[in-house]
């Protein structure tokens, strides 16, 4: 039976992974009373995601407007990363390291290239360099290297501690966590008024916004129109650990694309090496995969043959939630009441620091800032509920 809700929260989030965790946190800052549904907050994607912070060295062709949106988040980064860590009391194993971004044969160094050029065309700084050149920034790289790109600017995180960090951040602000799911959202004379737990209990919000990741599409009273278009995209990534004999082993992220497929190393300052990722549309399998990991063990060892040497200390798969244009859905749906903060795929480690600064701004006014306005979930749906004022 179902508790009548004694109070109005301003803003109920649900999902407290770290695109939900950081809309309560900035949301509470400015005043707002801010409540967050998730059985396990800090959990998540974060989770399992590597950490890097790739503007510049994830750009795709298509993309562009979504660079935009990217690099605005890497150059709020420093500050937030800073603010966070004195707000929480905790390291966030921040790193400016830089990436290098190497190609093994003509085609992958064809590839890279265009990359290049790409990236100079939007105004972003990288370097192009030789084989021997990537070899002396980063000696444990494997002799075949044929050029790679240098980027100055694309540094890291460790996502399991930016997700604690948020989690203690928000309770220091006075967000109330409810550690269960959420059942149903309430909508009553067409706005959404708050979340139905599954423990029974009601919360009754001005505004419910949705950022359940990979599941925010499965919450049950959301109308169809207005419904996210998010899908999981499992990425299987493995923890190595460099001992301290060997290290530095890398002293920057490595990556490169590899007979088609993403491999990444993002070596951490306490010797954890992370390798990842595959991108895999199976649905909510979240299972890790002899195959998975034979594929980016052979592809990192293709890189930098001495992995071979080190401890594997982890396999775990996550899910990243895609969108139909691989960009996030931010600010207000046709639903009045119901906002969304979702569908970051690849970016949303990177995109956390805007995410939170625009969703916080509407919920606070109404209004998405400029840089955020170009994802409002309305670019999916013709349909529109809002009532007559
Ligand atoms: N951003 C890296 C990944 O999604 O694998």
């Amino acid at each position: 039976m179902s508790r009548t809700p004694s109070t109005t929260t301003d803003a109920v989030v649900v999902g407290g992974g770290i695109i939900g965790l950081v809309t309560a946190w900035r949301a509470a800052q400015r005043g707002l009373s801010v409540a967050v549904v998730d059985p396990e907050p800090g959990g998540g994607a974060a989770q399992v995601a590597a950490g890097m912070l790739a503007a510049v060295t994830e750009l795709h062709y298509g993309e562009q407007t979504l660079l935009g949106l990217n690099v605005e988040s890497a150059r709020r980064y420093p500050e937030f990363a800073a603010e966070l860590s004195e707000a929480s009391g905790r390291d966030l194993g921040y790193r400016a390291c830089g990436t290098l971004a190497v190609a093994l044969d003509a085609d992958d160094r064809a590839h890279l290239r265009e990359l290049h050029a790409l990236q100079r065309k939007s105004g972003l700084e990288s370097e192009w360099l030789s084989g021997r050149e990537c070899r002396r920034l980063e000696p444990m790289l494997a002799p075949g290297v044929r050029g790679g790109l240098r980027v100055d600017g694309d540094h890291q995180i460790d996502p399991r501690r930016l997700a604690g960090a948020l989690v203690t951040a928000c309770e220091r602000s006075g967000v109330v966590f409810h550690r269960t799911w959420a059942e149903r959202l309430s909508v009553v004379r067409g706005r959404a008024r708050g979340i139905v737990l599954a423990d029974g209990g009601e919360l009754a919000a001005d505004q419910v916004v949705l950022a359940g990741g990979s599941r925010s599409g499965q919450l049950a009273g959301v109308p169809d129109e207005v419904l996210p278009p998010v899908r999981p995209v499992k990425g299987q990534v493995l923890r190595l650990t460099v001992p301290k004999r060997y290290a530095p082993f890398l002293s920057r992220t490595v990556r490169a694309v590899v007979r088609g497929s993403h491999v990444y190393l993002v070596p951490r300052v306490n010797g954890e090496l992370v390798v990842g990722a595959t991108t895999e549309e199976l649905g909510w399998d979240t299972e890790v995969t002899a195959g998975g990991v034979y594929e980016l063990l052979r592809d990192a060892h293709e890189l930098v043959p001495g992995i071979t040497e080190l401890p594997l200390t982890e396999t775990r798969a996550g899910l990243r939630p895609g969108s139909p244009d691989n960009a996030p859905l931010l600010g207000p749906t046709a639903l009045p009441g119901l906002l969304l903060a979702t569908g970051h795929y690849r970016n949303g480690v990177l995109l956390t620091p805007v995410t939170g600064d625009a969703m916080a701004q509407v919920l606070a006014t109404g209004e998405l800032p400029e840089e955020a306005r170009p994802f409002t979930p309305r670019r999916f749906s013709g349909a529109s509920l809002e009532q007559p004022a």
